[in-house]
């Protein structure tokens, strides 16, 4: 299996901030996978393309990035089957169904990352989540030393999370993915930009859509380093929103089918003042405040420094705790907000 040692990381987050790691392991087979279980009883940390992922500290545990690789599609009267290996990069996925005909990833479009990470934090954009074509996950159990197939029940997804960030966390590794998507297919419309869009639009139609409003309004991670989204949006009480709105009339809000209200994270920090803020090289985003970026050679500590005060700041104002959608990994694994200095 292929390794290096003390590998820079610094390609390897869409942050560009420096680290380097110990050890990291490209695993791309099952037999590759039994031979790491052995490192699995110290730190480690398990990397995708590193778009969702901020370095605290100089250095990481060990990392493995798997490089499984390949799709196969499977078709029945009713229903495409398209299982994707985990190396695989999600937008070429997108692309490769919306290419051969296959409708539904069209609003999934353009999110960095691998597609064995997609998952994980159960990505979602426009009105749709990949939990919505999930239907089995193969999982890597490093405890039985071979893999096994979770439904998509199995996996508990929830918005941006799953059973893979909780009950499995660095229990195993998700080596490929099954999405089943109906040919019956109908265009996901509702959410705003894409709202005004013909009903009969066809996919690729939705795809440039969303593509073109990422392109405007999400900074390219290539030009300006980011992991999109830093925050989840905050979901609050029916009580507490009434209270926030009675405050805030215009309050940007989602009411859910359990009668919680999520907001929107980007607003509550915009409203805070901070949209454009900067820090030590790193800033919020001057086109949408949920975004922190690195604009000048920030390093992680930066980063995580500008999350707090960002946290610390809507907190004051709002009464609400913004809580990481990035991952955050130190030297001995993984660390929370405003655990570590
Ligand atoms: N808003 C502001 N100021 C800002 C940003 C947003 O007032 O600086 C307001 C907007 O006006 C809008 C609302 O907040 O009313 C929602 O904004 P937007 O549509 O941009 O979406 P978001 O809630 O900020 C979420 C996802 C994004 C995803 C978009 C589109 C999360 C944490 N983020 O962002 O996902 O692309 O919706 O569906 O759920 C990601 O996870 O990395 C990501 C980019």
């Amino acid at each position: 299996m292929k390794s290096r040692q003390q590998f820079s990381l610094q390609k390897n987050n869409s942050f560009a901030v420096y680290a380097t790691t110990p050890i990291i392991y490209y695993p791309n087979s099952e037999q590759d996978l039994q031979l790491l279980a052995a490192v699995t009883s110290e730190p480690f940390y398990i990397l995708g393309a590193g778009s969702n992922t901020l370095f605290v500290e100089g250095v990481t545990p060990v990392i493995i990035k798997p490089e499984f690789l390949g799709i196969h599609v499977n078709e029945t009267e009713e229903y495409y089957q398209v299982n994707a290996a985990c190396g695989e990069n999600w937008h070429d996925l997108v692309c490769f169904c919306i290419d051969k005909g296959i409708n539904g990833l069209e609003n999934l479009a353009l999110i960095p990352g691998s597609v064995g990470a997609a998952p994980v934090q159960n990505i979602g954009a426009y009105g749709v989540e990949i939990a919505d074509f999930i239907e089995s996950v193969t999982w890597f159990y490093f405890a039985k030393n071979k893999s096994q197939q979770l439904t998509q029940a199995q996996c508990q997804f929830d918005y941006r999370d799953s059973i893979f960030k909780n009950a499995l966390k660095n229990k195993g590794i998700i080596t490929d993915i099954t999405l089943r998507f109906p040919k019956n297919w109908q265009p996901k419309l509702n959410y705003q930009g894409l709202n005004t869009l013909p009903k009969n639009s066809h996919a690729r139609v939705i795809m440039d859509t969303v593509i073109a409003i990422r392109n405007a309004k999400l900074p390219d991670p290539k030009v300006i380093p980011n992991a999109g989204s830093f925050f989840k949006n905050p979901v609050v009480s029916a009580e507490q929103f009434l209270l926030l709105k009675s405050n805030h009339p215009e309050i940007a809000a989602y009411q859910q089918d359990n009668g919680t209200v999520k907001l929107a994270a980007g607003w509550l920090i915009e409203r805070a003042g901070l949209k454009g803020y900067q820090l030590n090289g790193a800033a919020v985003h001057n086109k949408q405040a949920l975004v922190l970026t690195n604009i000048d050679s920030a390093c992680g500590a930066d980063i995580k420094n500008l999350a707090l005060h960002v946290q610390q700041t809507v907190l004051a104002l709002f009464a609400i705790m913004l809580q990481p959608e990035v991952r955050m990994l130190g030297e001995q694994g993984e660390v929370t907000l405003g655990a570590i200095n």
